[in-house]
C-alpha cells in the first residue's frame, strides 16, 4: 500500500499539524479504512465508517482508549501511583485497588451506569442553574480584557476562562484554577504521546496523587455537607444507586470532567478567535447580529474539530471497509476527516453559517454511547463569551506570528495566540 499523507500528522510534523484533516483526504476517498504504520492503528477516515465504529462500543472498545503505545505506560503509572506510600497513608488501604475504568475507559454495561450518573449531574436543569454564574465569569474575563486588550489569548483567557467555568460547576474555589490547569496539562501530556519518558511517567504519578488527595477531601466535605454542585450531585446519585462506584472510580470521573471539559473547550474558543482575527468581516457580522453566533460555533466545531480523533480497541475479528481487523488491533477514528466528508456535507471545507442540519451530523463530540456529555454546557459557555466579546470589541487582530498548532495529533488548535482586541 502507498504511504498515506496522514503519516506526517502522526509523526507530529509541524506543517501537517496546522491542517491535520487535509492529510486524511486521499485516504477518505480511496481507502477509508487504511493502515498507519507510524501510529500502528487502522485509520478510519470517512463519515460512514467513523459513525459505525463509534456506535458499536462492544466491538470497538474504549477500555484502552489512550492508544496502542500509551496504554501500557498508563497502566504502569496507575500501579506506581497506587503503590505510593503517601497515597496509601493519606487515602487509605483501598487506594489503588480499583482499575479505574470509568466512562471513557469503560465499556457497556458498566459504562451505562457511569453514564447515568454524569448525565443526571449535567442535566439541562443543572446547566440552567449554572448559567448566571457562567455569565458572571465571562463578564469578569471580558472586563479584564478591556483593561489589557493585548494578550496571549490561549493562556491569558481561554484556558483560564474554561477552567474557571469547570471549577464553578464542580463547586471548587477559583484560587484552585491554576493548580487545576497544571493537573489537566499533566494528564493531557500523556494522551497521544507515544514516547513517554520515565521522568514524564514519574511526573504523572505526582499529578495523579496531588489530584486524588485534593478531590478526595472535596468528596468527603460534600458527603458531610452537600452544596448542590456537580461533585455533590454525583455523590448523592451514587450513594443512592444500587451498584455504587468505588471511591477511586469517583475520583476518575471527576478527573474526566476536569480534563475532558477544559482543554477541549479552551482549544475550541481559541480556534474561533484565531479564525475571527483572520476574517474580520465575520467578526462584524456576528457583532451586528448575535443570532448568528450559534451557527458560527457549529461550523467552527465541525470544520476545526478540537479533538481530531479517538482510539478504539478491537475486541473481536471484524470486516470493516473491505479490511480484516483482528482482535487486539487498534483503530483511530478521524473525527476531523469525517466532519469534512463531501458525501455528507456539501462544500465541506467552507464554513457556511446557513448550512442545514449540521449539529445532527458532525462528530466532534464523538457519537454512540460515549458521546460527550458536556455538549450543552460547552455550547452555553462558548455562546455567552462570544456574545460578550463581539458586543464589547469592534474586532481582533494578530500581534505576533501566525500561531503554531499544538504538538498533538489528537488535540487541535493554536498553541499560543497573540492578539489584540480592538475598541
Ligand atoms: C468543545 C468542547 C468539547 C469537545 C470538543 C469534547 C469532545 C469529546 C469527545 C470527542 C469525547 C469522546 C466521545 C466518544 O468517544 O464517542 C468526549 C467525551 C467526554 N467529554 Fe467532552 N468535549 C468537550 C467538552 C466537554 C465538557 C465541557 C465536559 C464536562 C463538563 C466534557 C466531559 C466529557 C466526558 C466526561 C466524556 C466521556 C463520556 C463517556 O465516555 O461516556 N466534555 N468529549
Amino acid at each position: 500500500m502507498t504511504t498515506m499523507e496522514y503519516e506526517r500528522v502522526f509523526s507530529l510534523d509541524d506543517e501537517a499539524l496546522k491542517c491535520p484533516y487535509e492529510h486524511f483526504k486521499r485516504a477518505r476517498s480511496e481507502c477509508p479504512v487504511s493502515r498507519s504504520e507510524v501510529a500502528q492503528v487502522w485509520v478510519i477516515s470517512d463519515h460512514e465508517h467513523v459513525t459505525a465504529v463509534l456506535k458499536d462500543a462492544v466491538t470497538f472498545s474504549t477500555k484502552q482508549m489512550l492508544g496502542p503505545q500509551v496504554a501500557e505506560e498508563w497502566q504502569r503509572m496507575i500501579d506506581l501511583a497506587a503503590a505510593t506510600p503517601e497515597g496509601k497513608e493519606k487515602l487509605g488501604p483501598e487506594y489503588g485497588t480499583s482499575p479505574r475504568k470509568v466512562l471513557l475507559f469503560a465499556d457497556p454495561p458498566e459504562h451505562t451506569r457511569h453514564r447515568k450518573l454524569i448525565m443526571s449531574a449535567l442535566s439541562p436543569a443543572a446547566i440552567r442553574s449554572w448559567e448566571g454564574r457562567i455569565r458572571e465569569t465571562a463578564q469578569l474575563f471580558v472586563d479584564r480584557l478591556a483593561e489589557q486588550p493585548r494578550v496571549n489569548f490561549v493562556e491569558d483567557f481561554a484556558n483560564a476562562y474554561t477552567m474557571t467555568v469547570i471549577a464553578d460547576i464542580l463547586g471548587l474555589p477559583r484560587e484552585q484554577v491554576p493548580q487545576m490547569l497544571k493537573w489537566a496539562a499533566g494528564f493531557n501530556s500523556m494522551v497521544g504521546n507515544p514516547n513517554l519518558t520515565q521522568e514524564e511517567v514519574d511526573a504523572l504519578v505526582d499529578v495523579r496523587l496531588g489530584f486524588d488527595l485534593y478531590f478526595d477531601e472535596q468528596v468527603q466535605q460534600r458527603r458531610k455537607e452537600p452544596t448542590g454542585d456537580l461533585i455533590s450531585r454525583v455523590i448523592e446519585l451514587n450513594d443512592a444507586a444500587e451498584e455504587k462506584l468505588a471511591r477511586d472510580d469517583l475520583l476518575q470521573l471527576f478527573q474526566l470532567v476536569m480534563v475532558g471539559g477544559s482543554d477541549t473547550s479552551s482549544t475550541a474558543l481559541a480556534k474561533m478567535i484565531e479564525y475571527l482575527a483572520e476574517n474580520p468581516e465575520q467578526w462584524t457580522e456576528l457583532r451586528n447580529d448575535a443570532s448568528r453566533i450559534p451557527l458560527f460555533m457549529e461550523e467552527m466545531l465541525r470544520t476545526e474539530s478540537p479533538v481530531q480523533g479517538m482510539f478504539r480497541y478491537v475486541t473481536k475479528d471484524v470486516e470493516l471497509g473491505g479490511q480484516s481487523l483482528k482482535q487486539g488491533d487498534y483503530v483511530w477514528v478521524s473525527l476531523g476527516a469525517a466532519n469534512r466528508d463531501p458525501k455528507v456535507f456539501d462544500d465541506p471545507d467552507t464554513k457556511n453559517l446557513d448550512r442545514k442540519g449540521t449539529p445532527a451530523k458532525y462528530v466532534s463530540f464523538g457519537g454512540g454511547p460515549h458521546t460527550c456529555p458536556g455538549t450543552a454546557l460547552i455550547r452555553l459557555g462558548l455562546r455567552i463569551v462570544l456574545e460578550m466579546l463581539t458586543a464589547r470589541f469592534t474586532g481582533v487582530r494578530f500581534t505576533g506570528e501566525k500561531p503554531a498548532s499544538k504538538k498533538s495529533f489528537l488535540f487541535f488548535g493554536p498553541a499560543e495566540l497573540h492578539v489584540e482586541f480592538l475598541n
